[in-house]
């Protein structure tokens, strides 16, 4: 090895380190980035490719760390230094002032403590270990004692430094919570609805399986993010007090949560309470309560700790979104798929402040095994906006007389008999004439997820469908304003602007038009990289098994779905009248001259001087092609205002970052070249 070219790697390398860390610094933890991402990615490439010529010259705090290494086997069981120790609860204001009652009788004063009272984030509580400021393990909580070595899992949260910022003692054992935001969750449980994977129930279960993963680079793509909010030992810095060690963390590098208030009294204590109450559901993020801490060091020393939880500390929980009620029935809901859902009916309850008497158990499987009984006391739990769902029934309010339930056989609006498939939880009405399977399909078909008809929401479908005015999907094209006009809710003006909204989507993408349809395991992405390889609905429709699945991403199920659906003789018959009413997707041939051709595209985010369609319909007539998620076959993305999680994927797979300027002078520059 040259010597001297060896050295100059090295020194390169070590400014890409540091160039690249203050980067993702400014990006995730101070939210301002100033570079343009685009820039980002080129120092990121070039630190992948010295590294890939120099592996011997690859450090722990690489910012390479962030693309996550090899799987492991399992995870290996480490005791913490210091034990990871709970907080005890309190409910309601009153616990709080015996909270304190307690810490002023302990301590002996007749002045109450200062405190620092801070959200209370609903993840997984981690302990990251620094080493002369470098990052050399991290571990869950466990039990307390022993966590799991999750090293590996959380190199790759842009948001944990690989190396602090400043100056700090030789070891360092912060503690912090790992959790997903609404978005990201939400974004991660579409994707998975689209792939056809079980859902995470909520951002802690799918922040928990994204860390608790055996393949880092399935954490890389899992949009976690982290507070630190203190560490294992006071003593070892130099800190008067929680509020100081907090802006302490911070100049580490570490992200530390804005929202933490410095209380001087109680009663600004309960302020705060009431301020997180408040705003809860606001946040970008959960939280299920608030964390109270005397400030002061020296006080929280004298205080210490009982068993399992500090003195010093409490933990107010918010009220809750759980209830318990009587379980008086069962209704069962047909789907757009045929997929029948029990629903449980109720004794209203109030639950976080709203009254439930409908609540969803999912599937016939998951009743089952709940074993649900008519007259049962249950459980429910109402989360943020999702629908209140059956927790669980309190067995030990059982009387005897409750009644088992006795799964349906038929379809509770056809009358079809019912089916379930293999390995499937899920049972359907096979009958696609069946009525509720029609309406949720034109439901469907006008949704946001859907062709997206602007004044044809769902309570609209329903009345035309209860008017018989519409009965399956082409007859939403035939349909005229003074059809509308009439009915009750309708005016001259808005069944002119409906019809006006049905006629303008008469030439919608074949991306859009496929997801419209309603396909089994037919979803946005999969829409796409349809249209990607289909140059029209016919072309598809003609395709074998084979030739679906040579496109990467499609599956045996994705591609048999498509072929019954195709090879159906009803299918023929709307396509055949959509076509008759003047519907036929736009799409143009995948341009190879175009300025943007061989670019694969995503945007995230507002754009501000083109309209999202605007932006990808300038992709496809460059000959471009668009991304609905960040894949390795993507090679921009394209970020606006309040950027979603896709950007913190796209960059962790190293990515062109570029903004609404760049993107319009990417086009430009091509067509002067
Ligand atoms: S302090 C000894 N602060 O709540 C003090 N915990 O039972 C230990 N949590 O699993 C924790 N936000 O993961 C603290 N701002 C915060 C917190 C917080 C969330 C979690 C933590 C732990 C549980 C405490």
């Amino acid at each position: 090895m040259n010597l001297s070219k060896a050295s100059a790697a090295q020194e390169r390398l070590i400014e890409l380190r540091k160039q690249l860390n203050e980067h993702a610094h400014n990006y995730y933890v101070l939210d301002n980035p100033t570079i343009a991402d685009s820039e980002y990615d080129q120092l990121f490439a070039e630190l992948l490719e010295l590294e890939e010529l120099h592996p011997e010259l690859v450090s722990d705090d690489s910012p390479s760390r962030r693309i996550g290494g090899p799987p492991l086997d399992k995870f290996e069981q480490v005791a913490h230094r210091v034990p990871m120790l709970s907080l005890e609860n309190a409910f309601d204001e009153a616990d709080i002032y015996e909270f304190e009652k307690r810490l002023v009788r302990y301590l002996n004063t007749t002045t109450p403590p200062h405190y620092v009272a801070e959200p209370k984030l609903d993840g997984l509580a981690v302990e990251l270990i620094y080493q002369n400021g470098k990052l050399t393990q991290a571990l869950t909580r466990g039990d307390g004692r022993i966590g799991e070595n999750v090293t590996a899992q959380v190199q790759t949260i842009g948001a944990i430094p690989l190396k602090l910022r400043r100056e700090v003692p030789e070891l360092l054992e912060v503690r912090g919570e790992v959790f997903m935001d609404k978005e990201g969750f939400q974004n991660l449980n579409k994707q998975r609805q689209e792939g056809g994977e079980q859902l995470f129930a909520n951002p802690r279960n799918a922040a928990a399986g994204s860390l608790r993963q055996l393949n880092p680079q399935i954490t890389a793509k899992r949009p976690l993010r982290f507070f630190a909010y203190g560490v294992s030992a006071t003593d070892s810095i130099n800190c008067q007090g929680q509020s100081s060690l907090l802006e302490y963390l911070q100049n580490c590098g570490l992200p530390v949560n804005e929202m933490t208030r410095k209380c001087s009294n109680v009663q600004e204590v309960i302020e705060a309470y009431d301020y997180f109450v408040e705003v809860r559901h606001q946040l970008a993020f959960d939280i299920d309560g608030m964390v109270v801490k005397v400030d002061d060091f020296s006080l929280q020393e004298r205080l210490g700790f009982k068993a399992r939880a500090p003195r010093w500390a409490v933990a107010c929980k918010f009220p809750s979104t759980q209830a318990t009620t009587k379980l008086n029935g069962i209704t069962y809901q047909v789907g757009r798929t045929g997929a029948i859902t029990p629903v449980a009916l109720l004794d209203p309850v109030n639950v976080g402040g709203a009254m439930v008497a409908r609540a969803t158990l999912h599937n016939q499987e998951e009743m089952e095994r709940k074993d649900l009984r008519i007259g049962d006391t249950v459980l429910i739990q109402r989360a943020g906006d999702v629908i209140p769902e059956v927790i669980k029934p309190i067995i030990e309010k059982r009387t005897g007389k409750e009644d088992i339930v006795v799964p349906p056989t038929d379809c509770p609006v056809c009358g079809h008999s019912l089916r379930k498939a293999e390995g499937e939880t899920v049972i359907r009405c096979p009958n696609p004439l069946c009525e509720a399977q029609k309406l949720r399909g034109l439901i469907h078909f006008t949704s946001k997820a859907g062709l997206d008809i602007e004044g044809l929401g769902k309570r609209n479908i329903e009345q035309l469908f209860e008017k018989q005015l519409i009965s399956d999907i082409p007859d939403i094209f035939s349909l005229d304003s003074s059809q509308l006009a009439g009915l009750e809710g309708w005016g001259e003006k808005s069944a002119n602007k409906a019809v006006d909204a049905i006629q303008a989507k008469k030439s919608p993408q074949l991306a859009e038009l496929l997801a419209a349809l309603g396909i089994r395991f037919i979803g946005e992405v999969t829409a796409g990289m349809l249209e990607q390889r289909f140059a029209s609905l016919s072309a598809l429709a003609a395709a074998q098994k084979e030739d679906l699945l040579e496109i990467d991403g499609i599956g045996s199920r994705t591609a048999e779905s498509l072929v019954t659906y195709f090879g159906d003789p009803r299918t023929r018959e709307i396509l055949g009248r959509l076509e008759e009413q003047g519907v036929s997707p736009a799409r143009s041939a995948p341009d190879s001259t175009g300025t943007l051709s061989g670019m694969r595209i995503l945007f995230t985010g507002g754009l501000e001087k083109l309209s999202r369609s605007e932006a990808k319909k300038l992709v496809k007539e460059n000959g471009g092609e668009i991304a609905t998620s960040v894949s390795a076959k993507l090679t921009h993305i394209v970020v606006g205002e309040k950027p979603g999680s896709k950007l913190e994927q796209a960059r962790k797979l190293g990515k062109a970052i570029i903004n609404e300027k760049e993107f319009l002078e990417l086009l430009d520059q091509r067509h002067t070249a």
